[in-house]
């Protein structure tokens, strides 16, 4: 069993990010002792050694223009972001891209094996290039590819992500079976996606129906990790809703996008669940429910925000955490990576 699971280093972490992945990446990384153990039948024997590895996509971030200064400013801050929500470096392998070759190397191997007609379907990519796709960089057309690589090097069983990147992730395996067929050799383990049953897609606090998004222009459709108490309070308050009470149970919030967004987070934070919320809340409106919903995220993120703030300090300790993470992934991917060289009759 091995879990990986990576995010962009662009912008801050969001809550978005954190709910519908990070949370569920220190939660396997917290109990895959366990599970390794109950997987044990299952453990095709590729990845003897069942670790958690997380990763910050520098190498996909190279899809939105950014200054030098800026991109390194960028990795350490999220490489703080993940240590602050828990990812413990010691227990987890904890890398940028960047530092792995093996990423690059493997993704243009597999560029032999993607169909332009599977990256033509690629939702995120018709997202991100909009009306101009001529205009679009060849590295946003061929990101999925990147993504796959990322996740066959290490044989990934297991991948922790939010709904977005489900079609990515089916792509990674259809990427897998094309290249073992084709190479008459079991190279690549298929990855299995883990999207969070409540918290899969967290949505703006200005539009219930756009997703929660970094590149979001406004600051107020999403709460970031680094924003202060008052400030988390002052979005709950004005983000958008409807003016019916909350219903008893959680069909009511059907065709009530903003509703249903603000108790799927209440409920996540709460470890509970939509029917349980609206239970406690019937027949109050939003007037009582946010100031209720601003505390539990006030206290949530509080203790994780005043520990990024103090690790993002001490650039020397964050690139050795991330130097040390990067050794390990290295020798993990080897045997991989000289596998696929191998299978193609590629002599390094
Ligand atoms: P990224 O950086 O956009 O997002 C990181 C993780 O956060 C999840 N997420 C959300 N979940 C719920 N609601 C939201 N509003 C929301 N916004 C973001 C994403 O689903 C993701 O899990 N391509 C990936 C990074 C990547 C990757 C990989 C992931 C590169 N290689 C290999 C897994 C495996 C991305 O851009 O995520």
């Amino acid at each position: 069993m091995r879990v990986l699971s990576g995010i962009q280093p662009t912008g801050n972490l969001h809550l978005g990010n954190y709910l519908g992945a990070i949370r569920n990446w220190v939660k396997m990384q917290d109990e895959m002792p366990a599970m390794a153990a109950q997987a044990g039948m299952a453990n095709n024997g590729k990845n003897a050694d069942s670790q958690c590895f997380f990763f910050l996509a520098d190498m996909h971030s190279i899809t939105v223009h950014e200054g030098r200064e800026q991109r390194i400013r960028n990795v350490r801050d999220m490489a703080a972001a993940l240590v602050a929500s828990g990812i413990d470096p010691d227990r987890s392998v904890l890398f940028n891209q960047a530092r792995v070759p093996a990423h690059a190397e493997l993704a243009w191997l597999l560029n032999g094996t993607a169909r332009i007609g599977w990256l033509n379907r690629m939702t995120q990519f018709k997202d991100k290039a909009g009306k101009d796709r001529e205009g679009a960089s060849v590295g946003l057309f061929v990101y999925p590819v990147l993504q796959a690589a990322d996740i066959l090097l290490y044989q990934a069983t297991h991948v922790p992500v939010g709904e977005d990147q489900k079609q990515h992730l089916e792509l990674s395996r259809d990427i897998a079976t094309k290249f073992n067929t084709d190479f008459g050799a079991d190279i690549f383990t298929l990855p299995a996606p883990i999207i969070p049953k409540e918290s899969a897609r967290i949505m703006s606090l200005r539009d219930g129906t756009a997703k929660m998004s970094k590149s979001d222009p406004s600051d107020l459709s999403r709460i970031n990790l680094t924003d202060e108490d008052d400030a988390i309070m002052t979005k709950v308050k004005k983000a958008k809703t409807d003016p019916e009470p909350l219903p008893e149970t959680a069909e009511g919030l059907a065709g009530r996008p903003e509703a249903n967004n603000l108790v799927g987070i209440y409920a996540t934070l709460s470890n509970s669940t939509p029917d349980t919320v609206c239970a406690e809340f019937a027949g109050k409106g939003f007037g009582a429910f946010k100031p209720a919903l601003g505390e539990l995220l006030v206290e949530t993120l509080r203790p994780m925000r005043q520990r990024f703030l103090e690790l993002r300090t001490d650039d020397a300790a964050l690139d050795a955490i991330l130097d040390k993470g990067a050794a390990k992934a290295t020798a993990a991917a080897e045997p991989t990576l000289r596998a696929a060289y191998d299978a193609m009759g590629l002599m390094r």
